[in-house]
This record gives C-alpha cells, sequence and structure tokens, in this order.
C-alpha cells in the first residue's frame, strides 16, 4: 500500500512523514519511504539518523506513477513525501494516480487554513484530489484525511478548523474534509526532530496513536500484516 503526504507549502509534511514512519516501524509494520519532494528532506534524515527504520528512495519525478509506483514491494507500506502541490503540481498528481491514501498536513491557524481552500494561485488541494479520479483505475480519489499538527494544547483552534474543514467552510460552500482525530502536539522536540531519532515519549506517543487511528479506519493493517 501506498499513503503519501500532501500539503499546500511548508506545514509539517516531512516530520509527519518521517515520525510516522518511526511509529509504523514500532508497531511492526515494514515500512519504506519515498521521497518525492526535490528538496530531499526526507532522504537526508534517513541518512544522518542511525536508526532510521527505512531505505528513502528519492522520487521527485512527474512519472512517480510510471516509473516509481511500479517498482514498490507492495506487501510493505510505502510513504511518499510530497512537495509543495502549489509549486510541483506535476508530481502531486502523479503520486495521486497511485496513492491509496492520503494525509495532508495543516496547522490549525488562519494562514494555513487559508492556503489550503482560498491559494493566491494554483489549484487547491481538494481539486487536484479530486481531478486525480479520472487517472486511477478505481476512477475514485484517494482516500483523504487532513492531519492537523503543532496544535497548541489547551488552545480552542484545532477545534474551529476541525469543524470549518468538516463543515466546508462558515457557509459550507468549500470542500468538506475528513479531520483525523489524532493531533499533533506543538512540541519544540516534534519542531527538531528531521534529521534525528525520537526518543521522547512525547515526540513518539502522537504518532503512535495516528498508527492506532489509521488501523481502525482500515487504513493500515493490524500489526506485522501488511498487505
Ligand atoms: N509538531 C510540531 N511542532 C512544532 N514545530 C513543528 C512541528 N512539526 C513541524 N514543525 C516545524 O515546522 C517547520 C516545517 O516542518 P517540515 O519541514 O516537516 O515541513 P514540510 O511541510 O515538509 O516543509 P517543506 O516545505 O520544507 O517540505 C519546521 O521548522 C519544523 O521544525
Ligand atoms: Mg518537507
Amino acid at each position: 500500500m501506498l499513503i503519501a503526504s500532501l500539503k499546500p507549502r511548508t506545514m509539517g509534511g516531512t516530520t509527519n512523514m518521517g515520525l510516522l514512519a518511526y511509529a509504523l516501524h514500532r508497531a511492526g509494520h515494514p515500512v519504506t519511504c519515498y521521497d518525492a519532494d526535490e528538496s530531499r528532506q526526507l532522504v537526508r534524515w534517513s541518512l544522518k539518523a542511525t536508526d532510521f527504520p527505512c531505505k528513502v528512495h528519492p522520487a521527485d519525478t512527474p512519472s512517480f506513477a510510471e516509473s516509481v509506483y511500479p517498482g514498490m514491494d507492495h506487501t510493505r507500506i510505502n510513504l511518499v513525501d510530497a512537495g509543495h502541490a502549489e509549486n510541483h503540481p506535476d508530481i502531486v498528481d502523479s503520486v495521486l494516480e497511485v496513492a491509496d491514501l492520503v494525509i495532508v498536513t495543516l496547522s490549525p491557524t488562519e494562514p494555513d487554513y487559508e492556503r489550503l481552500v482560498r491559494p493566491e494561485r494554483g489549484t487547491t488541494i481538494a481539486k487536484i484530489i479530486k481531478r486525480s479520479a479520472a487517472m486511477r483505475d478505481s476512477e475514485q480519489p484517494p482516500a483523504t484525511y487532513v492531519l492537523l499538527n503543532r496544535c497548541q494544547a489547551s488552545s480552542g483552534s484545532p477545534q474551529k478548523y476541525r469543524r470549518l474543514l468538516t463543515n466546508g467552510g462558515e457557509d459550507g460552500t468549500d470542500h468538506r474534509w475528513t479531520v483525523l482525530s489524532t493531533r499533533i502536539p506543538r512540541l519544540e522536540k516534534i519542531a527538531s526532530a528531521v534529521g534525528s531519532s525520537p526518543s521522547h515519549r512525547d515526540v513518539k506517543a502522537p504518532y503512535d496513536a495516528l498508527v492506532t487511528e489509521l488501523t481502525r479506519l482500515g487504513h493500515v493493517p493490524e500489526q506485522g500484516a501488511a498487505r
């Protein structure tokens, strides 16, 4: 299976994919990562952290579906970290042709929300995902969830933006997203996670919860039994 991390611009996507790879590995799943961002940050993380749980293959190509996907071991959980959808819609289109599950990382703040629903330029991620149906064998867009990250403990904004995302904005005319219950907290230890091994419980726990939720939703197989 293939899980894709998408975002309109810098949102915490690489941090989430790397820490999800560690969490899947802790849960006993065989994992492989693909870095479809030309900045190759996930590749560098895997080279720097000696215990990174898997190989990260560079895969920043608009022919991802034709040249990368067929070579994957589909018995493993494959993760792909895509770059800015605003700047690289061609790569994102190709990832969406074959992804089983999409996780859109978003912080519950006005600028990040606006960037998702009303980008200054380019096509909204919601539309990019919707139109991918035409290119997919299933003729349906992939299952897609928003993962709220950088959530301030005791702040009302995760709840506020969860409601806006779920309801399609204040007037219900925007895309209606499904938002994961798992929230990634705003933490300095997570902010500095890229390039190192997560050792602190506060860094691991939210991503263990994410694996549990994705398993409960049926998107990740029961422990150690990847499809
Ligand atoms: N949970 C968090 N708490 C605090 N800071 C975070 C958290 N997650 C990510 N960050 C910070 O947010 C910034 C962006 O993170 P990251 O590089 O993972 O995002 P990205 O979407 O992959 O960005 P890029 O555009 O470079 O690909 C970094 O400075 C990172 O330290
Ligand atoms: Mg990144």
